[in-house]
């Protein structure tokens, strides 16, 4: 187990070229569970591969308990990393592909037996332990795979590459739920890099969105949720994503005309003005209606209603129970708690 500290962390794969991932500082506690969310190409694998060793960083530092690892190689950073593609040796058993970091390591056979079982017993692989690797469905395979990385007890952090990709939904929801259930046993610093915000959202105390390089905001998922730092961050995370309406300035206030959101504007902000709300924070309303529209689209999940609005300052979605009985060319007023709205200039979060 180890806090892993990242230190003006840089990178670029030539010299002189644009940064795959821009300076960033960072702190991750010891048996904390993390994401790295964001969409294809924004550096979440340049960053975890950079923790592990397998990529020399062009700037900055990466501190194991603060210890400076940065030139260090894979092998002497005790990390297990788990990719994509299950990595597994197709000739060996499920116990053989288990123990074989140990058999590396020279750990006796009575030890490594003992530890083998006790994390097939964990991953539920022990009715598999002398089946061939190969004959192993993809989860399977993925859970041997990290199994392979737990079976040391000297790893310092697990780090999870879109693990997750290769396994059906049902099957990804159970291995999300050991995966938590093996960084609460072990207390082992555990690393999932995913594009999937609702994985990385209930895998995770904190999640770290990425865009273009660059750490837009790092925070529990609540936070994420309530005050999104960017438009970007209230667009990507939640669904359906957060409601932006253009809004003017008006007597030190922003405000969306033609309703009756408003929230006081700090001095000196400039033009581009918008305000935000979850489509969660809003609920139907008549008399105490802050504005109205026409409803164009509605549909269910789950137990919700999701209903589309058209007004003029643009289109706003709100998620309520079901059962509203509203049709399409529906009118239809929402009323919100003032404290949900949130204002955001260009992209950024003033208030
Ligand atoms: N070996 C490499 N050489 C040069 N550029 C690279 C290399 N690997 C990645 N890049 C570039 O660095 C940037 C970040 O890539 P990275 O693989 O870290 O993204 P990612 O977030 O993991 O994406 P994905 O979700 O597709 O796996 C991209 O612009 C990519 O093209
Ligand atoms: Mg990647």
């Amino acid at each position: 187990m180890a806090e892993i500290r990242l230190e003006t962390l840089a990178h670029r794969y030539s010299p002189g070229g644009t940064y795959a991932l821009k300076p960033l500082d960072m702190i991750w506690r010891s048996g904390g569970t993390y994401a790295l969310l964001g969409p294809s190409g924004c550096g979440k694998s340049t960053m975890l591969n950079i923790i592990s060793g397998l990529i020399r960083p062009s700037e900055g530092r990466v501190l194991f308990d603060g210890q400076d690892v940065t030139a260090f190689d894979t092998g002497r950073r005790r990390i297990a990393q788990v990719f994509q593609v299950p990595v597994i040796y197709r000739s060996m058993t499920v116990g053989q592909n288990l123990g074989f970091p140990l058999v590396c390591q020279g750990v006796p056979a009575a030890h490594r037996r003992k530890r083998v079982e006790a994390i097939a017993e964990r991953l539920g692989l022990t009715g598999a332990l002398n089946r061939p690797a190969n004959a192993l469905t993809a989860d399977q395979k993925q859970l041997v795979s990290l199994g392979r990385g737990l079976v040391r007890d000297d790893v310092a952090a697990i780090l999870l590459d879109e693990p997750l990709t290769v396994i059906d939904p049902q099957q990804k929801f159970e291995l999300r739920r050991i995966l938590k259930e093996i960084n609460a046993e072990f207390g082992v610093t555990m690393v999932l890099v995913t594009h999937d915000q609702t994985e990385a959202m209930t895998f995770a105390e904190e999640v770290i969105v990425m865009n273009t390089g660059e750490v837009v905001q790092a925070g529990s998922p609540r936070d994420l949720f309530e005050r999104p730092l960017t438009r970007h961050v209230g667009s990507f995370i939640g669904a359906p994503a957060m409601n932006f309406l253009p809004a003017t300035a008006q007597g030190g206030a922003a405000v969306v005309p033609g309703t009756g959101l408003s929230m006081p504007l700090p001095e000196g902000a400039g033009s581009a003005l918008s305000l935000g709300f979850r489509p969660e924070h809003a609920r139907l309303a008549t008399a105490d209606a802050i504005l109205s529209g026409t409803v164009t689209r509605l549909w269910f999940e789950g137990l919700d209603e999701i209903i589309a609005i058209r007004h003029p300052a643009g289109e706003i979605r709100l998620r309520a129970p079901a059962g509203t009985g509203l049709v399409p060319g529906d009118t239809a007023g929402i009323a919100l708690d003032p404290g949900r709205l949130r204002l955001y200039l260009d992209d950024r979060l003033m208030a």
